[in-house]
């Protein structure tokens, strides 16, 4: 027997990632020590107060069947959230639906709205699962490219008119993955006005609504004026609460968009482990301070890790947002050659750019996923292999 996949599966092949972390053991068999700054995964501890719920959830043999839709005190708990933190009003029961992670909202929404065929506006460089939901749905991606010029916002006036009447969806995000950029209430706006005059279901990805720094305004995009009317957001307890493993999350906004989604996921899952879905309670009806004490660490982080490789002649832009450091590299190579050649002579794993896009090119993504120390001491190491290339040039 011979299983090769289908189209489908091999439009989605995750190599890049895969040949990054292959590259990283074998270094790790050779007895070299590999900084890992590849993966978005968050390495810091949830709240111990949501611990302790999950904990004593899980004592209850009564919560341990399927849980469909999720309680509604969970969607008054994303409802209190958002107003307490974006201002946003939201009706719990119709504009709010539970996911496993927004991930799966992300995966499963172009099939839901799109038929084969209809275009979807996807942000290039961009998360990897936008493009792959797509591909899933069968329908057609137009990538917008986000380039630094234009501060990573896509400009909406190059889409061709021919594309944007046979288009039914946009993703963006901001703050993003790869792109760590901001929005400003103006661009939101544009964007309503744009989905409006086409009709088109605009999608936000706001999964890292509460890793924004230096007193940056955390905009959601549902705080727009018309927003709800032509859009909704994702969001998620795993960047936020460091609950990534958990899978919760939720999206909110344009209750006919959510209904369709709820729909299409009645038939594919049935539900978040009740004690998750408790211990997320918690979390999203606490008082916060643990925000702020996250935002203060990731800030940290970053300073180490930018000033280390300011230090080192690279000048790398300051990230307003998010887990990342979204990193235009040194002329000379391409984002694969400076990758591999940073794990395999640095001792530092980061990501290719062009994992996530065509204008990923020129650029790598640095995870702060390492205390400081460890990320001044991967700008040192690469400080040297800068040094020891130009040298050597
Ligand atoms: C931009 C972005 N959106 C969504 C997700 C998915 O997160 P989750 O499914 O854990 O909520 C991630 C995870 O890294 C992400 O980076």
């Amino acid at each position: 027997m011979n299983f090769i996949g289908s189209e489908k599966l091999q439009k989605m092949t995750a190599s890049i990632f895969q040949e990054v972390a292959d590259r990283k053991m074998a270094a790790n068999k050779k007895g070299k020590d590999v900084i890992d700054l590849s993966v978005g995964s968050p390495d810091f501890s949830p709240p111990s107060f949501v611990v302790d719920a999950l904990v004593e959830s899980a004592k209850d043999t009564s919560k341990y069947g399927y849980t469909l839709k999720g309680i509604a005190e969970f969607n008054e708990a994303v409802g209190y959230f958002y107003k307490q933190r974006y201002e946003v009003d939201l009706d719990p029961a119709k504009e709010v639906l539970q996911l496993m992670g927004s991930q799966d909202g992300l995966a499963h929404l172009a099939t839901a709205i799109i038929n084969p065929g209809d275009f979807c506006l996807v942000p290039d460089p961009g998360y990897p699962i936008y493009e792959a939901s797509v591909h899933i749905a069968g329908g057609v991606i137009y990538p917008m490219p986000l380039l630094a010029e234009n501060k990573f916002l896509p400009n909406l006036k190059n889409i061709p008119l021919e594309v944007l009447e046979k288009t039914r969806m946009m993703i963006i995000s901001y703050p993003g993955n790869p792109v760590t950029a901001l929005a400003d209430r103006g661009f939101f706006e544009e964007v309503v006005v744009f989905a409006r005059t086409h009709n088109i279901l605009v999608v936000h990805d706001f999964a890292y609504s509460e890793l924004i720094f230096d007193r940056n305004p955390q905009i959601s995009f549902m705080s727009v004026p018309g927003a709800k009317e032509v859009g909704i957001e994702f969001n998620s307890l795993s960047k936020t609460f460091n609950m990534a493993g958990c899978r919760i999350g939720y999206v909110v906004g344009n209750e006919q968009a959510i209904h369709l989604l709820a729909t299409f996921k009645s038939n594919i899952d049935y539900g978040v482990f009740y004690p998750i879905q408790h211990a997320a309670v918690k979390a999203l009806t606490s008082d916060f301070s643990y925000l702020r004490e996250q935002v203060k660490e990731y800030e940290l982080r970053r300073d180490a890790l930018i000033s280390g490789l300011i230090k080192s002649g690279w000048q790398v832009a300051k990230s307003p947002a998010t887990m990342f450091v979204w990193a235009k590299i040194p002329l000379g190579w391409t984002s694969r050659q400076f990758a591999f050649e940073l794990i395999d002579r640095a001792g530092v794993a980061v990501i290719p750019g062009d994992a996530f896009g065509a204008q990923g090119e020129g650029y790598v993504r640095i995870a702060l996923v390492q205390p400081p120390e460890r990320l001044s001491q991967a700008a040192e190491r690469i400080e040297k292999f800068l040094v020891d290339r130009l040298i050597k040039k």
